[in-house]
């Protein structure tokens, strides 16, 4: 398996939970080594543009608002098959579906909070950290 970088990102619903170092337990205990890491408030334009994929989703709005709602914990993971890797740790895009132990499955509510972002394939994984984060800002170990 390559060594890989991913996104993630704990979304506000899980930062005021409190559990950033619950979920940062899990990427490393699964081998992923966080790399980069920030928590910040996003605006508007910011999330806009992080999620323009999206755009013409009838979820949107409700997710660019749901992401300036509070802060959120960014960072970019790093390790054997890291994308799939953090997928799996992740669970189901809505929680009703997501596997037990999952993150998603222990800490997300609802499909519109549901607690992390992780990129899902290379080419979105590589744009992403791009966009949060610039190279002198990763630091691989
Ligand atoms: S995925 O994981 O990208 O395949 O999921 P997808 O269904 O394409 O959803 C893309 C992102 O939109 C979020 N989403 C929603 N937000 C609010 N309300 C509803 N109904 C909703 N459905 C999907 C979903 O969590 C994905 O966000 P990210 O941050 O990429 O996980």
């Amino acid at each position: 398996m390559a060594l890989e970088r991913t996104l993630s990102i704990i979304k506000p619903d899980a930062v005021a939970k409190n559990v950033i170092g619950q979920i940062y337990s899990r990427f490393e205990q699964a081998g992923l080594k966080i790399v980069a890491s920030k928590l910040t408030q996003l605006s508007r334009a910011e999330a806009e543009g992080f999620y323009a994929v999206h755009a013409e989703r009838p979820f949107f709005k409700a997710l660019v608002d749901f992401m300036i709602s509070g802060p959120v914990a960014i960072q970019v993971l790093e390790g054997e098959g890291a994308i799939l890797k953090n997928r799996e740790l992740m669970g189901a895009t809505n929680p009703k579906d997501a596997a037990a132990g999952t993150i998603r499955a222990d800490f997300a509510d609802s499909i519109d909070a549901n607690a992390v972002h992780g990129s899902d394939a290379a080419e979105t994984a590589a744009n992403e950290i791009a966009y949060f984060f610039a190279g002198t800002e990763i630091h691989s170990r």
